[in-house]
């Protein structure tokens, strides 16, 4: 095929100039023509798929045999008979695809959408063979999407939902942990959001078509996507990856504790958790919402505007008077915070001699004073008086 390509181009060639720069000119194309065979073809194998799909003018034909190279398969030695079946050392010489396309050698053709996630799992759900890759990577991708809304839907015969090729990619599927991979953690937003924000194509399900936008500059959303956070989660840490459906309202709190423990544990231990379960509200995200939580403020607790326990808590309830009370208690807390902060920091009027070799400081409002090396009184002020009104002995 690279002599008859070459001959193609040599008389392309010669038809254009006719001169002897023509000669030159070839020789680049023939050599660029056989790194680009050398490139597609797996090491020491002249695929006859590849080198003709390559020379097919239909781009549909030809994206697959171009896309190929930079495929997490086609590293691992894989080509498109270990997809499609087929026989990839004819048809190529007769030009006939026919004998490559041979049902006999177990050519299978494009799946459709509905045929895609065994396809697919044809290699991914089989342990032996996954094993001999990767033993760590896990073969569950089809049993979870099964349990997916995805997976429900595609089996009732809805192919607007995510198959494997929405989420990976084909014909160019790259290793998870590539940056340029439509599931790389930074990308997985932009790649749901494909659909889900889409409301012409979500339209007929009339479910929300927010979740990016809320999502997007939501703590979790700005950490990750503006701060470049890795730990912080995008939608298929609290959806799974494969396994796309709302969280449970009872499993709440384990989504959002895998990452935020103390919050799950402090919350199972609550008087909400039972409450909620048997109202039917969910978990943190009846307090937190979950696809625009934002930073929380002190205003959530207590009974003034802006409180969230007085949505469910009248006056006269304990937990009317509990938000009461945790709001005085973190009033006054604030006020002594304010108050050891204001005494560490707040420079000191106090005055300072240097005329003599050993300054001596004197703290102003008080007959504190101190020989010292340093020229600067404030510390030793700050210290005195913090200790004085530790000890009860009045405040400055
Ligand atoms: C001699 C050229 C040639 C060879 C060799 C060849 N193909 Fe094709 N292939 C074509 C052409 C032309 C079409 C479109 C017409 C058709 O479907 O036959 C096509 C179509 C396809 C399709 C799309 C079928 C569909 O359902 O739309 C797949 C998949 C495919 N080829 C895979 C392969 C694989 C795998 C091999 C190697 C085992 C291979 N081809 C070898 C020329 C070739
Ligand atoms: C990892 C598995 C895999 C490999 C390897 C693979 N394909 Fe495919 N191929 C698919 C899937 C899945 C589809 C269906 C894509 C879709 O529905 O858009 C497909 C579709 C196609 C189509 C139809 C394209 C269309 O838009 O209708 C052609 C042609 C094709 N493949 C040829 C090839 C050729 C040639 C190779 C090797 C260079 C190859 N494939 C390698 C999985 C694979
Ligand atoms: C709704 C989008 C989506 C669909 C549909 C989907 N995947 Fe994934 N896939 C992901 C995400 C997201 C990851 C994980 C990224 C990570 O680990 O951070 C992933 C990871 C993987 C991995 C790496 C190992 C692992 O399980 O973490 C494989 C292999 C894989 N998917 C194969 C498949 C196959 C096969 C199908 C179809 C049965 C499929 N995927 C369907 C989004 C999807
Ligand atoms: C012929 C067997 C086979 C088929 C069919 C197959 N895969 Fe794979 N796939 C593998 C192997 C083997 C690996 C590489 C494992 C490794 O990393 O060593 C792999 C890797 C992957 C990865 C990268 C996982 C990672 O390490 O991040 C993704 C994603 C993936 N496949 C998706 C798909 C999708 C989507 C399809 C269907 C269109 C598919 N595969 C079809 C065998 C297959
Ligand atoms: C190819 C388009 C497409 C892509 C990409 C896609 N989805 Fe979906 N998704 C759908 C459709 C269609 C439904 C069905 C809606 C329904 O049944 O209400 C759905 C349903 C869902 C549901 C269930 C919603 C409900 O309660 O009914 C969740 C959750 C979901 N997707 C999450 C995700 C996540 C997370 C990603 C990315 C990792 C993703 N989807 C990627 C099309 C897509
Ligand atoms: C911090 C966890 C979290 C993140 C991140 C997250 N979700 Fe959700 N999502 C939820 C919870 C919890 C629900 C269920 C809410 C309910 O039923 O009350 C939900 C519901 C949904 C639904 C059902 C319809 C709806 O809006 O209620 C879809 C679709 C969905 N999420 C898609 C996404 C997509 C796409 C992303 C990424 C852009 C995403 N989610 C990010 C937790 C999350
Ligand atoms: C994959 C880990 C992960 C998951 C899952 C997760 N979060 Fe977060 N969350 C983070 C990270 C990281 C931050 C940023 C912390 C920071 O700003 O220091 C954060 C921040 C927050 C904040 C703001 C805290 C602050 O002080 O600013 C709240 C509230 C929050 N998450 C609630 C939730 C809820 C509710 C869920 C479940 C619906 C959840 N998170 C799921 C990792 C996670
Ligand atoms: C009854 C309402 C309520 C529920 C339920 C709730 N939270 Fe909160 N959460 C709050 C309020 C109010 C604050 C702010 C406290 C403050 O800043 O004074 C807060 C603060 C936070 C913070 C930031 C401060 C910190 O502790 O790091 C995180 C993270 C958080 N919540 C996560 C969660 C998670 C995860 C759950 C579920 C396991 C949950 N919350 C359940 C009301 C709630
Ligand atoms: C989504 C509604 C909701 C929100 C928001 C909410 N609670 Fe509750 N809470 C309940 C329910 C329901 C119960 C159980 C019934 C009852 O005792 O009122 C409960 C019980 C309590 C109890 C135990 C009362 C007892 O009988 O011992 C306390 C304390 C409490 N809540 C405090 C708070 C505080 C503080 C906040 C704000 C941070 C808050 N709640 C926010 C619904 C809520």
């Amino acid at each position: 095929m690279i002599r008859r390509l070459a001959q193609r181009t040599m008389i392309a060639g010669h038809r254009r100039s006719g001169s002897g720069i023509v000669v030159l000119w070839c020789l680049a194309i023939f050599t660029w023509t056989v790194a680009l065979a050398a490139d597609a073809a797996p090491a020491g194998s002249s695929n006859s798929c590849i080198a003709c799909h390559q020379l097919q003018h239909d781009k549909r034909l030809r994206q697959p045999a171009v896309g190929l190279p930079n495929d997490v398969h086609f590293t691992k030695g894989f080509a498109c008979q270990d997809c499609h079946g087929g026989d990839p050392t004819g048809g190529m010489a007769e030009s006939d695809p026919s004998l490559a396309h041979d049902s006999a050698k177990g050519f299978v053709g494009a799946p459709t959408p509905a045929q895609i996630p065994e396809f697919c799992a044809r290699c991914h759900s089989d342990v032996e063979r996954m094993k001999q890759y990767d033993p760590k990577m896990r073969v569950d991708q089809l049993q979870e999407y099964r349990s997916s809304q995805h997976g429900k839907k595609l089996a009732q015969g809805d192919a607007k939902v995510a198959t494997c090729i929405s989420c990976h990619g084909v014909h160019g599927i790259l290793p998870v942990a590539d940056t340029r991979s439509p599931v790389y953690k930074t990308n997985v937003a932009a790649t749901c959001a494909h659909c889900h924000a889409d409301t012409g194509y979500m339209g007929p399900y009339g479910i929300p078509t927010n979740q990016f936008k809320l999502y997007r500059t939501s703590v979790h959303g700005s950490k990750l996507l503006d701060k470049g956070d890795l730990g912080a989660p995008t939608c298929n840490n609290c959806h799974g990856n494969h396994g796309a459906t709302p969280p449970g309202l009872t499993s709440i709190a384990a989504t959002c504790g895998e990452c935020h423990a103390n919050n799950r544990e402090f919350f199972n231990q609550s008087p909400h958790k039972e409450a909620f379960a048997s109202l039917g509200v969910g978990e943190c995200t009846a307090c937190h919402n979950h696809h625009d939580i934002a930073k929380p403020a002190d205003s959530l607790l207590g009974v003034g505007p802006g409180s969230l326990c007085i949505t469910c808590h009248s006056e006269g309830e304990p937990g009317y008077r509990a938000a009461a009370l945790m709001s005085a208690k973190l009033d006054s807390l604030k006020t002594t915070l304010h108050t050891a902060h204001d005494m560490l920091v707040r420079p000191a009027t106090s005055s300072c001699s240097a005329a003599r070799r050993w300054p001596i400081c004197v703290c102003a409002g008080s007959g504190w004073r101190l020989r010292s090396r340093s020229f600067s009184c404030s510390p030793f002020c700050s210290i005195k008086r913090f200790a004085a009104s530790k000890a009860g002995r009045g405040s400055v």
